[in-house]
């Protein structure tokens, strides 16, 4: 499940280089250069917007409305990561310790296996989220998996498939990154990652 959702977004990065680059699909992905000239805020909103709903940040980090189409991310929290006002439910941690499976909860936003719970992060700009981050850390989150982009922190826990996007262009980075910080802060203290049971 975590393989092909690392493969899945690799897949999804695969296409956006497709157009620049030619590769043989055994060959592992290597980051192309910067292709954007002088790109201004606008431009660069704009492409982060594109970026991060193609490569589906909102599947895990946005909690879900029902509406007749099914789940759909609710825009008023929109990428505001798990809502810790919700408790988060019970759940067999016997079938979670093997690896032979692992859950998700209803909102996409919480999920359990053999590494514990992860909840997925706030990525508004609010105080709570990445509102004091900089882009190194930012960059250092999505090339090296750091928890906050920060040099000593603990890795960052499955389903987060920064593999896939470690190799992002600069200029993506970059707008994904100012795209993020357009967004509307949501002040919600996700919980820390729960250790596995023993
Ligand atoms: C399959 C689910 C999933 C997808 C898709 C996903 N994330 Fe994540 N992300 C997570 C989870 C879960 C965490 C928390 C991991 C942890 O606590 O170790 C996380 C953590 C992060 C962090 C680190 C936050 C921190 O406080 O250290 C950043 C930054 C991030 N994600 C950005 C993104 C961006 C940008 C995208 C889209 C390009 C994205 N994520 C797509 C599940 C996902």
């Amino acid at each position: 499940m975590i393989k092909l959702m690392y493969l899945a977004a690799i897949a999804v990065i695969g296409l956006a280089c497709a157009f620049t680059r030619h590769h043989k699909p055994s060959e592992p992905l290597q980051r192309s250069t910067s292709v954007m000239k002088h790109p201004n805020q606008d431009v660069l909103i704009k492409r982060g917007q594109y970026l991060v709903t193609i490569m589906g940040c909102g599947d895990c980090h946005s909690p879900k409305k029902m509406t007749p189409q099914g789940p759909a991310p609710d825009m008023d929290r929109f990428l505001s990561g798990y809502n810790s006002a919700v408790p988060l439910g019970t759940y067999d941690k016997n079938l979670v310790k093997t690896g032979q499976w692992v859950m998700f909860n209803g909102q996409n936003t919480a999920f359990a296996g053999p590494w514990g719970v992860s909840f997925a992060a706030n990525l508004t700009p609010d105080a709570t989220g990445i509102g004091s981050w900089s882009f190194e850390q930012f960059t250092r989150a999505m090339r090296q998996g750091k928890f906050k982009g920060l040099d000593n922190t603990r890795p960052l826990l499955p389903p987060m498939p920064w593999p896939g996007y470690a190799v992002m262009t600069d200029d993506d980075m970059q707008a994904v990154f100012t795209y993020l910080k357009s967004l509307k802060p949501i002040s919600n203290v996700v919980p820390a990652a729960i250790p596995p049971a023993p």
